[in-house]
């Protein structure tokens, strides 16, 4: 026996997980390699940790004595001057090379069901552009505009990496430099069944998922990024999550703000209307700023609570949009045994003691994750939050139809867009409610803002007699 396996071994019979060698005598020498491949990525004492905090016994709720709302920034008023302050000091900062952008893409996408990596859906329904390529097309026009480089970093996982860097390439990295687009891997985490025992999908392949958008914290300084921003001066990073097509990619205002305050992580939050709506809540609770997650708001009622007008007391929700010190992030990175998990009870196909495959029906297994929003509580310098609206800032896309789906976010977005062309003199039709009766969509090569989108089009009427294409030069069609 080689000693790597040896090594394994006793780890495994240690915290009684040996069911996941019930095959091996049946693998061949490639299966064998595999398996001992996954294992030897194991943290079998946290594993053990997370199996007896959230399996064996129910996990108890933060005893918080106090929860109050978190002081929110109000939504950006470009009249209003400390925006103006705000936007001058997120601009040098961008001008001055100071800023990188961190993109989560290593979830598992199960709610769209895509045959591919998330980032790569067509969300354009007009142009069938992809998310990765609105991004990397905000990206193009911020480094134009501001002279800079973007460094752009994203963290994929083991499942959707190698897809992920061919879909790229295979575009040519979407006109941005390829020296400037790094791909890091995120660690995978075992799938434990309801008696806390790992689970196999395949004779020689445990069931794992990715670290959660958390693991982003370990992928940085693992895999170098924050050598990597620190020796091009960087010492900003944005973080954006893949599926959210609206994003502003390095907002000034945000960048502004977070600088002026000294923060060491800021986050975006938008206003909840309704108690229950489907997102976390940035709170302060004992003083220390934390985002609660929608599923856990049963465990603190309060935060359930509605005013006199039956206006929802915690609004702040939470869109996953942060900015995070280079710094900071090392400074969790060297702390991250006290960071928090969480887990989910969710179907999770295995191979039985048969070795038959079996697609569960209902939930028959956990999976364990961290979350980014997490590092607040971390933060020594008061965490800014700014207050924006969703349309042309957050249009998630968990599914494709009802709440946080494609077919929401396109519609957002042409109502968005609408208002751009409306403000360059061309209105848009609408129907009684409001909406646009056509479908649009602009380039972010040619604007990234409404403002310049009204200067580019000085002189012009866009036809939007039909469903209109604005090009990267300010062509219509495709
Ligand atoms: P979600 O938690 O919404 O997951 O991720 P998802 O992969 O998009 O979809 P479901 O839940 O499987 O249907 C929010 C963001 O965090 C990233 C995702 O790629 C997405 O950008 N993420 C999530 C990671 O990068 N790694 C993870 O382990 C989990």
């Amino acid at each position: 026996m080689n000693p790597i396996e040896q090594q394994l071994r006793e780890a495994v019979g240690k915290f009684k997980q040996d069911q996941v060698f019930r095959f091996w005598d049946e693998l061949d020498g490639g299966g064998r390699e595999r398996l001992l491949g996954d294992l030897s990525q194991v943290d079998f004492s946290l594993m053990n940790r997370l199996v007896d905090t959230w399996v064996k016994n129910t996990p108890k709720a933060e005893p918080f004595e106090r929860i109050e709302p978190v002081p929110v920034i109000p939504v950006v008023d470009p009249a209003r001057p400390d925006a103006q302050e705000a936007l001058a000091v997120g601009e040098q900062a961008l001008r001055d090379g100071r800023v990188g952008l961190f993109l989560v893409a290593g979830g598992q996408g199960t709610r769209l069901g895509f045959d591919g990596p998330k980032g790569s859906y067509p969300i354009g329904g007009l142009t069938g552009k992809t998310l990765f390529q609105y991004h990397a097309e905000k990206i193009i026009n911020l480094q134009r505009h501001y002279d800079c480089v973007l460094p752009w970093y994203i963290m994929v996982s083991q499942a959707n990496g190698p897809a992920t860097q061919s879909f790229f390439e295979t575009n040519e990295y979407f006109g941005l430099n390829s020296d400037d687009v790094y791909f890091i891997t995120q660690h995978m985490v075992p799938c434990v069944d309801d008696q806390g025992k790992f689970m196999l999908e395949d004779r020689d392949h445990l069931a794992m998922n990715p670290n959660g958008h958390g693991g982003c914290i370990q992928a940085m300084v693992e895999h170098k990024v924050l050598d990597d921003a620190r020796n091009r001066g960087i010492d900003t990073l944005c973080y954006f999550q893949v599926d959210n097509w609206a994003v502003k990619v390095a907002d000034p205002y945000f960048i502004g703000y977070h600088l002026q305050a000294n923060a060491e992580m800021s986050s975006k939050n938008h206003r909840k209307h309704k108690p229950r709506e489907a997102v976390g809540v940035h709170c302060l609770c004992d003083g220390v700023y934390h985002v609660i997650e929608y599923s856990e708001l049963d465990i603190y009622p309060q935060l359930l609570e509605t005013d006199a007008n039956g206006n929802v007391v915690y609004y702040a929700g939470n869109p996953a949009i942060h900015i995070l010190s280079v710094d900071f992030v090392q400074r969790v990175y060297d702390n991250f045994d006290q960071f928090p998990w969480h887990l989910a009870h969710k179907k999770i196909p295995f191979i039985d003691e048969g070795g038959q495959r079996v697609a569960p029906e209902s939930p028959n297994g956990y999976k364990f994750e961290t979350f980014v929003f997490d590092a607040l509580r971390m933060a020594t310098h008061e965490p800014v939050a700014l207050e924006i609206e969703p349309p042309g800032e957050y249009t998630p896309t968990k599914q494709f139809e009802g709440d946080n789906s494609v077919v929401a976010a396109r519609e957002s977005m042409t109502n968005f867009w609408a208002k751009w062309l409306d403000a360059s003199g061309s209105s848009v039709p609408r129907d009684a409610n409001g909406k646009a009766t056509i479908a649009i969509e602009i380039s972010p090569l040619f604007a990234r803002t409404c403002d310049e989108f009204v200067a580019k089009s000085a002189g012009k009427t866009w036809p939007v007699g039909s469903d209109l294409i604005v090009s990267e030069d300010g062509s219509v069609g495709g």
